[in-house]
């Protein structure tokens, strides 16, 4: 067999294509189901929770109607399903209509639906510093101009993001969404105080931009309270609808059934529709009747709150094991909900030349990079605790600091073999405590 020459049809390819990597996370897939490995890579919910009598139960009464399961349905989704998408908004505190919400395959068809829908080539848009490598990825197709807005242990840093859009302004940069995940942010953890919430919306109304609120995490909090969504505060002040609201059974449900949703306005998701019917013409009937069974015959409520409590005591575990285990040089954020924690190294530190070391001790993470447009966050790394059960969380988290502390030592080792001395110890000061106004992937 000759070799496969991967490149072949490069002077085919279209420019969009040209820059898009493939998402860290996907490529670690293969290397993440070797024996052993303690894998705080992923973005896993725990579908081991579920249940195959349950799932039996709902997957018979969809039987029932097999020939709707198995047909094309509308693209804006079934009616049953529309009816589920505006019950669990309202669990939310968000109202809506049957005629705002609109089925997609995954929050993530969601992220690439709305990119379609409104950027053209060199088109500027706000994210999160870190960010979801999955809503990069999705945009990256339209060639748009990412700024990432700093974020502190509040969530996105207001100042930061309006002086990003004045200075887009000057430059002449049209300025299209501002892209937030709220709630237990991915990749960060971080969740957005109340009162940023309506700073934000009020930047967006400044500037006339839409805001893209992507919640897939909000139901699955362990502690404090439930803040509004972005719609919800929008509907209060009576004003433009400009916040599209992505939702996902993902991590209430299940991410194999490939569901998600919008909420916007007529004219937005009219558009979206469009795109959908180009992309895939309807998500699947047979995933929409599943859900539909399943909210409308068990306590849906009860069941995220199983996970929550599945997820928090993984959390525990892991903020515990990186108090006990990790050099004091290392920081990290505390989430009250979702999956995932932040760790920020010292910034001498690569987390991506690491990594295979950290795999040959039998321990995944996600490099922070993938998290950033444009190279930042090397010395990050995204550690999640939804799918590893506590004791091995406190293994992983050992055998990632053993790693940690030996590149650190190393750097020691050469500082003083230069002579340079070795000077970094203390200025990282402590860990950021809870709280903390600090700048999220910074060692500071
Ligand atoms: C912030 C965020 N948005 C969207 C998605 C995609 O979710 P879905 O499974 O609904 O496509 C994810 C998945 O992890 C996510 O973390």
């Amino acid at each position: 067999m000759p070799l496969v020459d991967l490149d072949r049809f490069d002077f085919l390819y279209a420019n969009r294509v040209k820059g898009m990597k493939t998402a860290a996370t996907r490529d670690l897939m293969a290397t993440l189901s070797r024996p052993g490995i303690i894998s705080l890579a992923g973005g896993f919910p725990d579908t081991r929770a579920f249940g195959e009598e349950a799932f039996r139960e709902i997957s018979h009464n969809v039987a029932a109607d097999a020939a709707q399961a198995l047909q094309y349905g509308p693209t804006a989704g079934l009616e049953a399903i529309k009816d589920v998408l505006v019950e669990v908004m309202a669990a939310e505190g968000t109202q809506a209509s049957q005629e705002e919400v609109f089925t997609t395959t995954g929050a993530q068809q969601g992220l690439d639906l709305v990119a379609k829908t409104f950027l053209d080539e060199g088109d500027g848009i706000l994210c999160e510093g870190p960010t979801y490598a999955g809503a990069l990825n999705a945009f990256a197709a339209y060639r748009p101009r990412v700024m990432h807005v700093p974020m502190d242990r509040a969530g996105m840093i207001p100042a930061a993001a309006r002086e990003a859009l004045e200075k887009a302004r000057r430059n002449g940069i049209p300025m299209k969404f501002v892209y937030t995940v709220p709630n237990f942010q991915n990749p960060a953890g971080v969740t957005l105080v109340a009162e940023r919430r309506r700073e934000l919306l009020r930047i967006a109304r400044e500037f006339d931009l839409v805001i893209v609120e992507d919640n897939p995490y909000g139901m699955l909090r362990f502690e404090g309270e439930p803040l509004p969504t972005l719609s919800a505060l929008e509907q209060e002040d009576g004003d433009v609808d400009r916040v599209v609201y992505l939702g996902t059974f993902s991590k209430i449900f299940a991410p194999g059934v490939r569901l998600g949703w919008v909420r916007a306005q007529q004219g937005i998701l009219h558009k979206i529709n469009i795109g959908k019917q180009g992309a895939d013409l309807c998500s699947s009937n047979l995933s929409q009747m599943l859900i539909a069974s399943y909210f409308e015959n068990a306590d849906w409520r009860a069941y995220v709150k199983r996970l929550t409590g599945i997820y928090r005591e993984r959390r525990d575990a892991m903020l515990d094991a990186l108090a006990e285990f990790m050099p004091k040089e290392v920081h990290w954020t505390h989430p009250q909900g979702g999956l995932f924690v932040w760790a920020t190294l010292p910034s001498y530190l690569d987390a991506t030349a690491m990594l295979p070391r950290a795999i040959a001790r039998n321990v995944a993470y996600v490099p922070g990079e993938g998290f950033y447009a444009g190279g930042k966050g090397k010395n990050c790394m995204r550690l999640n605790f939804s799918f590893v059960e506590p004791d091995k969380i406190r293994r992983g988290i050992e055998l990632l600091a053993e790693v940690v502390r030996e590149r650190m030592e190393l750097r020691s080792d050469l500082e003083r073999g230069s002579q340079r001395g070795s000077q970094h110890g203390s200025q990282h000061g402590s860990r950021s405590p809870e709280g903390s106004r600090s700048v999220i992937g910074t060692d500071g």
